[in-house]
């Protein structure tokens, strides 16, 4: 190829790149042909959501930027990450206390983006821009519509009460939700007040643990018990699936939001910190930017049930009846330093 050919091969590639971008949605003309250099982000995840992958690929069309994803438990990720050394470039999971071990693994940079910092409110950010929030969620008390009236819940506290005794049903208390919401109630109550609570729900359970968040609520329908301990997002996931039996089975579920005239409902985030020696850095801070857009957030949360961090996101409706509560004002990231405490505290406890 002569000089001048190549230059007009350079001038092609480069309007190819414009306007492939333009129409899918004007994010910018360094697409991922840029250098002739087929682009990537190697994201390493904890996240176990269908709505991810559309979300990947809505951004590779967007930007040609592919996105691989490496998948594992928050602890296997970060061993690996700290093994490796520079190939992973951006970390999601889905606990602020799993962010907090990445951070304090030494395996995350801080992220320097104003338009994250701009569509992110600092109270879902690490305040060192170690990691930032893409998504919150509440865990909540839900209830058997045709058992329970709403009027007779109030707290969690008050799920230990002698008249709940075998009408209780929650996951195993080594489930990273679990532990975080004991983790806030040590922080809120301290010790032993975190461990009346986990014994007086051991006491008060339907059944030993078994199953996630949604085998609780199947448990509901089935009336194994009357009321559980689960995150919002599942109930919202099981109302639009295409399975008619996981919709009967949510039909037949209340939500309640507890300890509003309290301390709050517990809260947690799904979020994402920026690999120290990530070898792509600028495609990692794109898809970040992507991911707390209010495109990237719609489609999301549309698809996850989360709450979204950027109030620009286009809720749906039973979203937005959610959206409204009061949350525990806590640092969510710091409580990820309570998990061991709340592990001896479960243990002790009875609840398995
Ligand atoms: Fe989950």
């Amino acid at each position: 190829m002569n000089k001048q050919m190549k230059h007009a091969a350079l001038l092609l590639a480069v309007l190819i790149g414009i306007t492939g971008c333009a129409s899918a949605g004007g994010q910018g003309a360094d697409a991922g042909t840029a250098g002739g250099k087929r682009q990537v982000v190697n994201v390493y995840t904890a996240r176990h959501y269908e709505v991810d992958s559309a979300l990947f690929r809505d951004f590779t069309e967007r930007t040609g930027i592919s996105v691989n994803e490496i998948k594992g438990t928050p602890e296997e990720l970060v061993e690996k990450m700290r093994q490796e050394g520079g190939l992973a470039d951006l970390f999601v999971a889905v606990d602020g206390g799993s962010l907090q071990l990445a951070k304090q693994s030494g395996v995350l940079q801080p992220m320097e983006s104003e338009v994250v910092k701009r569509q992110v409110p600092a109270q879902w950010r690490d305040s060192e821009g170690y990691w930032t929030g893409i998504a919150s969620r509440s865990r909540v008390i839900v209830y058997a519509k045709d058992r329970v009236r709403p009027e007779e819940l109030s707290t969690y506290e008050e799920l230990t009460d002698e008249r709940w005794r075998g009408r209780v049903l929650a996951r195993s208390s080594a489930s990273l939700y679990n532990q975080s919401l004991l983790a806030s109630f040590i922080r809120l109550h301290g010790e032993a007040a975190a461990g009346a609570w986990a014994k007086g729900i051991a006491r008060n359970l339907a059944r030993q643990p078994e199953g996630g968040d949604r085998a609780q609520a199947k448990a509901i329908a089935d009336k194994v018990g009357d009321v559980a301990i689960m995150n919002t997002y599942y109930i919202g996931q099981m109302l639009a699936s295409q399975d008619p039996g996981e919709k009967e089975i949510a039909d037949k579920i209340g939500v309640f939001f507890p300890n509003q005239e309290t301390t709050g409902t517990h809260a947690n985030i799904s979020g994402i910190g920026l690999a120290k020696h990530a070898p792509n850095r600028d495609n990692a801070v794109r898809l970040a930017e992507y991911l707390t857009s209010p495109e990237g957030q719609t489609l999301l949360i549309n698809g996850s049930y989360e709450f979204p961090v950027n109030a620009s996101a286009d809720m749906p409706e039973l979203l937005r009846s959610w959206q409204q509560h009061k949350r525990q004002e806590l640092d969510i990231a710091g409580l990820g330093n309570l998990h061991e405490r709340a592990a001896v505290i479960f243990e002790r406890s009875g609840w398995k």
